[in-house]
């Protein structure tokens, strides 16, 4: 069985869903380990209710070191607001995910991240934006696109709304996504 290691700064809606496919066999694979930058993310919570180890960092290079001590094989940035180091990508070449709330290559990249990706969007008046799984490599959200899906875009839409739509993307093609991943890594 795959070991998945999620990484996280906020919610955690996409780490639900992991977990949740995980759950059904969807995924091949269980979440050994959840890493938050944040001490009050809301996705520590829901690790724990599924008694899953989950730890706040406040060093970036004690990131590696919990990944190898819970034996995981594929790592999943889910809403994680920090650089992964080069450390992290050496040590897993093609085996780390990242879910993007844009059409890569819009609203990517530096500064985009958050609600400002859904506000660059409707400010720039695009009629469809969506979601990005993507391989993770040096440059930021440069990776292999793996999977991508369009939202429409409507003109009544709030940051708010689209972000929801969005999201709803994203938790189906990230699970498509680690489901395939984890059987290669996991080799
Ligand atoms: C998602 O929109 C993801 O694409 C982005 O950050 C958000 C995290 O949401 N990188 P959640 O914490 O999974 O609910």
């Amino acid at each position: 069985m795959g070991r998945i290691g999620v990484l996280i700064s906020g919610s955690g809606t996409n780490l639900q869903a992991v977990i949740d496919a995980c759950d059904t066999g969807e995924i091949a694979g269980e979440v050994g380990v959840v890493i938050s930058t944040h001490p009050e993310a809301y996705g520590l919570e829901r690790a724990k209710k599924h008694d899953i180890p989950s730890f706040f960092i406040k060093n970036d290079e004690d990131v590696l070191s919990l990944l190898r001590e819970h034996n995981i094989d594929l790592v999943v940035l889910a809403g994680y607001l920090r650089k992964i180091t080069r450390e992290v990508i050496d040590a897993y070449p093609g085996c780390i995910l990242n879910i993007h709330p844009s059409l890569i290559p819009a609203f990517s990249g530096a500064g985009f991240y958050g609600m400002s990706v859904h506000e660059a969007a409707l400010e720039r008046g695009v009629k469809v934006s969506g979601a990005t799984v993507h391989e993770v490599t040096e440059g930021l959200d440069e990776g292999p696109i793996l999977y991508q899906e369009t939202v429409p875009v409507y003109k009544e839409d709030k940051p708010e709304d689209l972000q929801q739509r969005i999201l709803e993307v994203e938790h189906r093609i990230l699970v498509q996504a680690v489901a395939d991943k984890i059987r290669e890594c996991s080799k």
